[in-house]
């Protein structure tokens, strides 16, 4: 899998694999498949309940850590100042490792209004070395300049609900403005009707592949960084393989028109409150 750089320097997987909602047993059995496979970003959170199958999962795997990419989620409950540094000492225990590539504030949590001084207890524990990079999920252009404004840092990273047809354009464009690389959770639209869409399905049997790989290979080449999540090996398999082959311009045009602006999810970042 090929990799982007982040504006902090350190290099992040162009692909991943989502973990959410595996169980501890669940994440246990299939990290060793996933890695087998080929993925080396694997993405959890606190609040999915599975870092220490996922911790159990790696070490299975016998693969030095500095070849993985580890990310995980600090949750709402969390926000503050000393509560950041209790939250990721327990993300890092359950994980079993002594450091995170990649620790995102899960959620801006806005009417609780401490994530300013989240992001500051980010900020010491990547310069303390416990992280090394630190980024958010679910942020709107008015967290993430807020962050800009009253700490002089911006995350590296924003990962955000993001598929075919919800392509978050506006979103995107923020972001490259201001170097923050886009994930994707859902890039396969989950409760969505995308891999069934008929301009999807054709242009997958056009090129010979299954309209999941489309998607992913539209989020590739799109420079967003999806982590879909399978429990079955075959389709984990099948979700990685798509950096041998590519879409043609008017292809990617193509799956730019299957954008309804429905969210798979219902999830609105500005609303929402638990995570
Ligand atoms: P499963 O775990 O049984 O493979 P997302 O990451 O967008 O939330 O999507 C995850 C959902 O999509 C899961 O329900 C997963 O089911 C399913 N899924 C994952 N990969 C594929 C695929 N290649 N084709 C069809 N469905 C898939």
């Amino acid at each position: 899998v090929a990799k982007h750089v982040l504006r902090d320097g350190h290099e992040i997987p162009q692909l991943g694999f989502g973990t959410y909602p595996m169980d501890d047993a669940e994440a246990e059995a299939l990290i060793p498949e996933a890695v087998w496979r080929g993925y080396r970003l694997i993405d959890t959170a606190a609040n999915y309940g599975n870092e220490r199958g996922v911790g159990l999962g790696v070490r299975y795997c016998d693969i030095p850590r500095s070849d993985l990419f580890l990310t995980s989620k600090l949750p709402g409950r969390d926000h503050g100042t000393d509560s950041v540094r209790r939250s990721l000492e327990g993300t890092l225990e359950r994980l079993g490792t002594d450091y995170l590539d990649l620790y995102l504030i899960h959620w801006p949590n806005p009417s609780v209004d401490r994530y300013v001084d989240t992001w500051r207890a980010m900020m010491a524990a990547r310069d303390e070395g416990l992280i090394r990079s630190i980024g958010v999920s679910n942020f709107l252009p008015e967290h993430l300049l807020r962050l800009e404004r009253e700490t002089g840092e911006m995350p590296v990273v924003n990962q955000v609900e993001l598929h075919p047809q919800y392509q978050q354009e506006t979103l995107r464009a923020f972001h490259e403005e201001h170097k923050i690389l886009t994930e994707a959770w859902s890039p396969l639209g989950r409760k969505t009707d995308l891999l069934q869409d008929p301009w999807l399905v054709e242009i997958a049997r056009k090129v010979g592949r299954t309209p999941a790989q489309v998607a992913l290979r539209w989020h590739v080449q799109s420079s967003i960084v999806a982590i879909p999540k399978s429990s079955n090996t075959e389709r984990m398999a099948e979700n990685i393989d798509v950096f041998e082959w590519e879409l043609t311009d008017e292809q990617m045009e193509r799956v730019r028109m299957l954008h309804t602006g429905i969210s798979g999810s219902g999830f609105d970042p500005s609303v929402h409150e638990e995570m």
